[in-house]
C-alpha cells in the first residue's frame, strides 16, 4: 500500500510533510529530469517547435505505472514553455458543465493537466473533442424542440492527459493527441542518479552501496525510491547515525517489510494468495482481489505491473500465473501442474 497511503495522506493533509517532500524533490527542468532519455528528446523538439511557430504545444498523452514522473514531466513542460498550468482529474470532473468552464477560463497557450484522463465520464469526454481539435467548445441549449446548439471559441491550449491505463482510453480521444509517451521503469543507474539527487537536497549524507541497495528495493520507481530514502533516513536520525551506510540500510528496509527486490508484503500476500489459495493460478484479477482484500484497481495499477516487470507473474486469457521464478524467491517448491506439461 505504499502508493495509496501517501495520496491519502496528501490529500488531507495538503501542507503536511509528504507532500512537501514531494515537492521539494519534483525536478523542475528537463535537465533535472533523470532518464526517459526518448521521450524527454521529442517534447524538447515538440517545444521548441512549438515556440518556433508561437504556437502551444500539441496535446500530450502520459502513460505508465505510478510513480514514474507524469505529473512531474506535465509541470516541467509548463515551466519550461512559460506558461501556467492548471490541473484538474478525470474523477474531479462531475459534470460536463464543470469541464466547460475549466476550458472557457483558461488564457492562450496554458497547459490543462488531466490526471486519470480515462476516468472521464463519457458524455463528458466528448466535450474535449473539439476543445483540443478546434479550440471551441460546442454546448447545447435548452430541451426538446427549443434545443439549440452554440460554439464558443476557446484560447489556444495544451491539453496533457495522464494515465495508467493506456487501454482504457478511447480511441477518439487518443487520436486527438499529438505526442503519446509511454514512461518505463527505470534503470538501477537512472534510481540511483536521482536518489543521489535528493540526498543532497534532504541534506542526508548516504554511501554509494547503501544508494545501490535502496535503487535495488525501489521497483525501478522514483516515488518509492525517494520514499525509502526518507525511511531510511528516519532509523538514521533515530539511531543518531549520520551517515547511512548498508548496514543500516538493509536493517531498515527489512523493518519495514521491503524484501530484497523491493516486493513489501502485499506483493509477497498476492504472490502468497494465488499460490496457495489457487495453486499459483491461472486465477481471475477479481477473485485475487476479494482473496487478498485489496482492490482490483489497485493491484491492477500498483502491484502487477512490477510482479510482470520482474517476472513473477504472467497475465493469460485464463487469468494471473505465478511463475517458478516467485516460487524460488519465496522459497516455496515448484511443482509442475498435470494441465501445463501439455503446453
Ligand atoms: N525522471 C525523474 N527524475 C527525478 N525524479 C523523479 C523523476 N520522475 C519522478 N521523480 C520523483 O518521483 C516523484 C513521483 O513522480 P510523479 O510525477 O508524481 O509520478 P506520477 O505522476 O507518474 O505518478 C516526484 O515527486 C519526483 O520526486
Ligand atoms: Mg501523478
Amino acid at each position: 500500500m505504499i502508493e495509496r497511503e501517501n495520496e491519502i495522506t496528501n490529500a488531507k493533509e495538503i501542507t503536511g510533510n509528504s507532500q512537501q517532500f514531494d515537492l521539494t524533490l519534483r525536478p523542475k527542468t528537463l535537465n533535472e529530469y533523470v532518464g526517459q532519455l526518448d521521450i524527454k528528446k521529442n517534447l524538447e523538439v515538440g517545444m521548441k517547435a512549438a515556440q518556433k511557430r508561437g504556437e502551444p504545444v500539441e496535446h500530450i498523452m502520459l502513460y505508465g505505472p505510478p510513480g514514474l514522473g507524469k505529473t512531474t514531466l506535465a509541470n516541467i513542460v509548463a515551466r519550461e514553455m512559460g506558461v501556467n498550468i492548471k490541473t484538474t482529474s478525470g474523477p474531479a470532473i462531475e459534470k460536463q458543465g464543470d469541464l466547460a468552464s475549466i476550458l472557457s477560463n483558461l488564457e492562450e497557450n496554458d497547459i490543462l493537466f488531466i490526471d486519470e484522463i480515462h476516468r472521464i465520464k463519457t458524455q463528458i469526454e466528448e466535450i474535449l473533442y473539439s476543445a483540443m481539435e478546434d479550440y471551441a467548445l460546442d454546448i447545447v441549449i435548452g430541451k426538446g424542440p427549443a434545443t439549440r446548439s452554440m460554439r464558443i471559441d476557446l484560447p489556444k491550449f495544451t491539453l496533457i492527459g495522464a494515465t495508467t491505463k493506456a487501454g482504457s482510453l478511447s480511441s477518439p480521444l487518443r487520436d486527438r493527441f499529438g505526442h503519446i509517451y509511454k514512461l518505463d521503469f527505470y534503470t538501477d543507474e537512472e534510481i540511483q542518479a536521482i536518489l543521489k539527487r535528493s540526498a543532497i537536497i534532504l541534506n542526508v549524507k548516504i554511501n554509494d552501496d547503501a544508494v545501490g541497495e535502496i535503487a535495488r528495493c525501489s521497483r525501478k520507481t522514483p516515488r518509492i525510491a525517494n520514499r525509502l530514502l526518507k525511511r531510511v533516513r528516519d532509523f538514521a536520525e533515530v539511531g543518531d547515525i549520520d551517515v547511512i551506510d548498508l548496514e543500516l540500510t538493509k536493517k531498515s528496509l527489512h523493518t519495514i517489510g521491503v524484501d530484497v527486490i523491493g516486493l513489501d508484503r502485499t506483493d509477497r500476500r498476492i504472490l502468497l494468495t494465488i499460490i496457495e489459495k489457487f495453486n499459483g493460478g491461472p486465477v481471475g484479477i477479481n477473485t485475487i482481489a476479494a482473496a487478498t482484500a485489496e482492490e482490483t484497481e489497485t493491484i491492477e495499477d500498483l502491484y502487477e505491473p512490477y510482479l510482470m516487470q520482474v517476472g513473477f507473474l504472467d497475465r493469460t486469457s485464463r487469468g494471473r500465473i505465478v511463475t517458478p521464478n516467485a516460487y524460488a524467491h519465496l522459497k516455496i517448491e515448484y511443482i509442475q501442474k498435470q494441465d501445463n506439461l501439455f503446453h
